[in-house]
């Protein structure tokens, strides 16, 4: 059934929460963590899309070990995940992660249902190691207990687009990571 979209309201006049320079910068940080973390290893980054496609181009620019990476993708409706916590793989990974040190990469940790998903999923596949990296991470919105190891940031319950982060799919090209006027229902 076809949804009239919401209004479009222009990114410029929606507050900066992190500059694309902010951005750069701490995403640069959290390479240089994973590499010398996993110094002398390869690693998978493991994108969830279409949320963490930045992040992930970036973090693999940043990060000097031995890496490849891949996606999944899981189903949403509309904006809000099924909060009964049946969140659906709509895309799995090309290549196997068997015996494989592995990063999660996602765009914002939120409510936990997805990550905690992807988790118990990506550990079925016996990887060496899995690691959580967010970009963003709401600690107040958490309904399952999950951290991730690497943050960009933390934030509180505010709805933000940019950097990959959509509102009704827009927004995902607007370099800096900007505040909704209004928490759209259900966050
Ligand atoms: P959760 O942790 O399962 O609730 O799901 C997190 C997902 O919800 C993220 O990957 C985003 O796609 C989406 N999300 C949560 N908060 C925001 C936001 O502020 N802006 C855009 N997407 C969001």
């Amino acid at each position: 059934m076809a949804t009239a979209l919401p209004e479009y309201v222009q990114p410029e006049t929606m507050d900066i929460l992190f500059s694309k320079e902010e951005i750069a910068a701490r995403v640069k940080s959290i390479g240089e963590q994973i590499s010398a973390e996993y110094a002398g290893e390869s690693i998978v980054l493991i994108g969830v899309l279409k949320g963490a496609a930045m992040f992930l181009a970036d973090l693999a620019r940043s990060i000097t070990v031995d890496n490849t990476f891949d996606f999944v993708a899981v189903s949403s409706y509309g904006r809000a995940r099924v909060s009964s916590g049946a969140v659906k793989l709509i895309k799995d990974i090309d290549n196997p992660i068997e015996g494989k040190h592995v990063i999660i990469v996602e765009d914002i940790l939120d409510t936990g249902l997805t990550l905690s998903f992807l988790r118990q999923m990506m550990l079925q596949h016996k990887p060496a190691s899995l690691k959580i990296a967010t970009c963003l991470d709401k600690p107040e919105r958490r309904l399952v207990p999950i951290e991730a190891d690497y943050v960009c940031f933390s934030i509180p319950n505010r709805f933000v687009i940019g950097y990959g982060m959509d509102f009704a799919e827009r927004y995902r090209g607007v370099a800096d990571i900007r505040i909704m006027p209004e928490n759209p229902p259900g966050h």
